[in-house]
């Protein structure tokens, strides 16, 4: 048996209402055994200032901290102007400096975009990934996740609507977990 992996699940909308939001809430509900998924938030946090990297803001190195327990993490955005939320963005250079003491260093990431549109959230997807190259996280290709039509995909009680709309959520985790499983680094 493969040990539990805790996911760090990141949601790059600060909206009461964010689909984003109720999607990281139902991958949470269909998650495989082994892999444990929880949401870290990040609109609790200051701009990143790089004047402050020998003396963070408190809930910044808390976040920093909380992001370094975790075995993978999880990206789960909307697509703003076709790029990546600034909240987001923020978020992992916040917990990506001092430079060489990152926290997201050699952690399996997987990306999930989800847009009402049709594109389904495609540039903000790419976009993110070109930051993980650099912060040396391995990012699962396969299955890629643009998911449009997000404002008919969750009922009242944030599951989803249509069958294959959850099948499609249980095949991305499964193939998360293979993938933490590949690539994880072992700890120390
Ligand atoms: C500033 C801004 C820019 C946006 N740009 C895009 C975009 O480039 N592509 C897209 O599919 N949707 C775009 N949208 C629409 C969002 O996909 C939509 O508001 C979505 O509900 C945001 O995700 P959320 O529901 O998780 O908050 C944009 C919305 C805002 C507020």
């Amino acid at each position: 048996m493969p040990q539990t992996r805790n996911v760090a699940v990141i949601v790059g909308s600060l909206r009461k209402e964010s689909y984003n939001r109720k999607m990281a809430k139902a991958l949470i509900g269909v998650a495989p055994e082994g892999l444990k998924l929880e949401i870290v938030e990040i609109g609790q946090l200051p701009h990143y200032n790089q004047d402050d990297d020998a003396n963070p803001p408190a809930a910044s190195a808390a976040f920093k901290q909380k992001i370094a327990g975790f075995d993978a993490v999880l990206f789960v955005t909307p697509e703003y102007n076709r790029s990546v939320p600034g909240v987001l963005k923020n978020a992992i250079d916040v917990a990506s400096r001092p430079y060489g003491k990152s926290a997201w260093s050699g952690k399996p990431a997987a990306v999930m975009t989800v847009s009402p549109g049709a594109i389904g959230g495609f540039g903000a997807n790419h976009h993110l990934r070109q930051s993980l190259v650099f912060l040396d996280m391995p990012a699962l290709a396969q299955p890629e996740a643009y998911v449009g039509g997000a404002a008919d995909m969750f009922d009242e009680s944030g599951a989803f609507k249509k069958p294959e709309a959850k099948q499609f959520a249980e095949k991305f985790l499964a193939a998360f977990a293979q993938w933490i499983e590949r690539t994880a680094r072992p700890a120390g």
